[in-house]
């Protein structure tokens, strides 16, 4: 089993986004059984509550259904859980690196590592901006997860 975990400020937003993305990408892929996504935010605000209506929308537009997502705060138990910990920034990250136990750092990375069209290291905030930030949000998303897939099946997921 591969365990991979996505990882925002609000779990509402960009790492719901990266959750329903890799999880369809997985299933087509026919490995629904042998990798476990999750995602999770740094931050207690949104803790239980659905992912924000308009990341629901647009991502039902590409065919995505992210309903059943419920936000949580990141633990330092998903450090030695997950074998990828995915932050969507570089202040992700940071918070990431400051409650990881030993040993837990190499699991840890910048998600946009993966993708193949953006030279970019950090998946903007959409939260302030308009409906375009969203829609930015999906298409980096879409090309990081197809990155991150090649490199799941590359290691054996
Ligand atoms: P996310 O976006 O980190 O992509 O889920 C945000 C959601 C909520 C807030 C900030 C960013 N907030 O400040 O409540």
């Amino acid at each position: 089993m591969t365990r991979v975990l996505f990882v925002c400020l609000g779990n509402i937003c960009r790492s719901p986004t990266a959750d329903g993305v890799f999880r369809e990408l997985v299933r087509e892929a026919g490995l629904a059984g042998a990798v476990e996504v999750d995602s999770a935010g740094t931050a207690a605000y949104h803790t239980g509550n659905p992912p924000d209506p308009r990341t629901v929308a647009a991502a039902a537009r590409r065919g995505y259904d992210l309903s059943a997502l419920r936000a949580r705060q990141a633990v330092a138990a998903d450090l030695a859980r997950f074998d990828y910990v995915l932050a969507m920034d570089r202040s992700n990250l940071a918070n990431l690196r400051a409650i990881a136990p030993a040993g837990g750092e190499d699991r840890l990375g910048l998600f946009l590592a993966y993708a193949a069209n953006y030279a970019e290291d950090e998946v903007p905030d959409p939260y302030y901006s308009g409906p375009d930030g969203f829609e930015l949000v999906l298409d980096m998303v879409e090309d990081a997860c197809r990155g991150l897939l090649d490199e799941v099946k590359r290691r054996g997921g």
